[in-house]
């Protein structure tokens, strides 16, 4: 440390203050979770063995807490984490995951995003829910490149928050020329002083979907990254939280935007903040400049979603150290990203209309869509290979983020503003008070959910079923 320290002090005796700025060494380095160990020697088929179990996990270094996450079951000594571990495959593979129980209650694993065979959705509309102890083999085709994740979908608002959430990413498609391809996951946890997670849920967790008190990326509170001054890097952002949504900024810089939730977009596009509401994921680039500053941060801004949540001001979500700054500039990007045609629609095209809305209920508030209450609402019925709108009428004081299984859609409009950019969307954000309209086409026949992605909201009521026949 002090060998570097006189360097760097002879470094700006010789050139005043333009010498390079680089960083010590990060005390909390931000690391991706690990990998699933592919079992399969064919490089066309990627097979893992998944355990759910429970286990401990540092949220505030040295205050262990208990919780509830996946495992590398090819590897015999491996301990959950938080993310689990990420499930990684290549457009057209194969893929197998063994999936093993060792929790003490039921669940599921929700391949969000995915295109795949109804019976391996492990939505519990598609599957009989894993019991403990119990196996389930889950197999499916990975058609579509793009940044997704998976999740039980049993008491989501229990399990999840619990830390039973891992990344999923199917390389292809094109590839831009980056310094480095990084996946965050973007959660937060409400603890105790003891670093345990609270058990405590109180009405504005109920009305809200729980907002904890410490937020995480990767798992991690107050990481630091180390970046070069002057590189471009991917950087891939999944919304994992039970009801925060995710308001980012990089001071100085924008976000090239070239991927929503169903992969790369044809045309990408610049924005200076990125709204991530629960569910969704986004894509993007940044140019970090070459005289980064110090003390750098990527921040959370506040997001008015509604019932007056109070702005409690600009939230670190991880630093950013400086390593020696890049000797050449980033490549040119790509001319041609992706070849994606909207999904046609005419004054003819049906349209099926979802109310949503909230009840205050004497024990807690109760979410519908069109006035039903899941688990006793009427299944919806359409034809296998039918373009549908859906009309997404939120009627109630504060946005939600609006998941279908088993297939993307396309954004029309909001309130009759046209949507121009063109990308597949999974889950939207309907605002409060606002009509959002998308075209879906029903490829893949069997029961789908779709419900809104705040977890509390969707086991209180706010999710149906879809039976494409
Ligand atoms: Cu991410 Cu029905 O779920
Ligand atoms: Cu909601």
């Amino acid at each position: 440390m002090a060998v570097r320290a006189q360097v760097l002090c002879v470094g700006l005796m010789l050139c005043g203050a333009c010498g390079p700025q680089v960083d010590p060494a990060p005390v909390r380095p931000l690391l991706p979770p690990p990998e699933l160990t592919d079992t399969n020697p064919d490089p066309a088929i990627v097979e893992v063995t998944l355990i759910a179990a429970e286990g401990t996990h540092e949220y505030l270094e040295g205050k262990p807490a208990q919780v509830w996450g996946y495992r590398d079951g090819a590897l015999a000594e491996s301990a959950v984490t938080i993310p689990g571990p990420t499930l990684r495959a290549k457009e057209g593979d194969q893929i197998l995951v063994h999936f093993r129980n060792e929790l003490p209650v039921a669940t599921t694993v929700h391949w969000h995003g995915i295109r795949l065979p109804n019976g391996m959705d492990g939505s519990t509309s598609s599957q009989r829910a894993v019991e403990p102890g119990e196996s389930f083999d889950y197999a499916f085709t990975a058609k579509d490149q793009g940044s997704f994740w998976f999740h039980p979908h049993v008491k989501g608002d229990e399990q999840i928050e619990k830390g039973l959430y891992a990344q999923l990413v199917i390389e292809g498609g094109t590839a831009p020329e980056v310094a480095a391809d990084r996946y965050f996951t973007l959660d937060d946890v409400k603890l105790q002083s003891d670093g345990a997670l609270s058990a405590k849920t109180d009405a504005m967790d109920l009305m809200m979907g729980r907002q904890g008190n410490v937020l995480l990326v990767n798992g991690m509170k107050d990481a630091e990254l180390v970046v070069s001054p002057g590189t471009r890097e991917r950087w891939r952002f999944v919304n994992s939280a039970n009801g925060r949504f995710f308001n980012l900024s990089l001071k100085g810089h924008r976000f090239l935007v070239i991927g929503w939730d169903g992969g790369l977009l044809p045309v990408p596009y610049e924005a200076d903040t990125l709204l991530v509401a629960p569910g969704e994921r986004y894509d993007v680039l940044v140019t970090f400049d070459p005289e980064l500053p110090e003390g750098l941060a990527l921040q959370n801004l506040h997001y008015d979603r509604g019932h007056d949540l109070p702005d409690p001001g600009p939230k670190d979500l991880f630093r950013i150290l400086r390593a020696a700054p890049a000797e050449d500039a980033p490549a040119p990007l790509p001319s041609q990203w992706r070849t994606l045609e909207r999904t046609a629609t005419t004054a003819a095209t049906a349209v099926r209309a979802f109310r949503l809305s909230e009840f205050e209920a004497p024990d807690g508030p109760q979410f519908f869509i069109n006035d039903q209450f899941w688990p006793f609402n009427d299944m919806v019925h359409v034809t296998k290979g039918d373009v549908e709108i859906w009309e997404i009428d939120n009627q109630s004081e504060m946005d939600h983020p609006f998941h279908l299984h088993g297939m993307f859609f396309d954004v029309l409009d909001r309130d009759g503003v046209p949507e121009e950019r063109v990308g597949w969307k999974d889950t939207v954000n309907v605002p409060r008070e606002t009509k959002l309209r998308f075209a879906v086409r029903y490829d893949f026949p069997g029961m789908w959910m779709f419900h809104c992605h705040i977890l509390e909201h969707a086991e209180r009521g706010m999710m149906g079923d879809l039976m494409v026949e």
